[in-house]
């Protein structure tokens, strides 16, 4: 084989090669941001953590009460993703209506920041 047709050959290894890589990593960010939103669902969801069924409507969620206004829209609602954690958490300066029936998760310990963190990725699916 000449070497320039061995050189045209391994370049267009290393391309294909390179497609094939970041395709994967594509993938896997993806699956990973997936399942991210999906643990917040099931965090939000369970009775014993943020139990926000009780009171909003949300999603696919059965029996949803309805002291609470629909959780929907809440990327276009909340552009900033921190001003939706902090009103969940209960952070001063965001917190709920003063006689608001909603717990400030953080504050009170509810949920982990981490869990919030969780919920807020499910919520902007919504
Ligand atoms: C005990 C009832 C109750 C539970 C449980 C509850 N909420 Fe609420 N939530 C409310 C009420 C009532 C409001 C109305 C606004 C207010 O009180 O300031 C509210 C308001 C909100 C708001 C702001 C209003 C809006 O639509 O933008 C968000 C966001 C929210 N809740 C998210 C959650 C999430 C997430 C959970 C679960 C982790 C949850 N809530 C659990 C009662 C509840």
């Amino acid at each position: 084989m000449a070497k320039s047709q061995w050189m045209h050959n391994i370049a267009r290894i290393m391309m294909v090669t390179t497609v094939i890589l970041s395709a994967t990593v594509a993938t896997a960010a993806e699956e990973k941001k997936l399942s991210t939103a999906e643990e917040g669902k099931k965090i939000a969801f369970d009775r014993a953590k943020g139990n926000c069924l009780a009171c909003h409507m949300m999603a696919d969620g059965v029996s949803p009460g309805e002291i609470a206004p629909p959780l929907m829209a809440m990327q276009a609602r909340y552009p900033d993703k921190q001003k939706l954690f902090d009103k969940i958490w209960g952070k001063p300066g965001v917190e709920l209506m003063p006689e608001s029936q909603m717990l400030p998760f953080g504050k009170n310990k509810a949920l982990t920041d981490e869990e919030i963190s969780k919920v807020v990725e499910f919520l902007y699916t919504l």
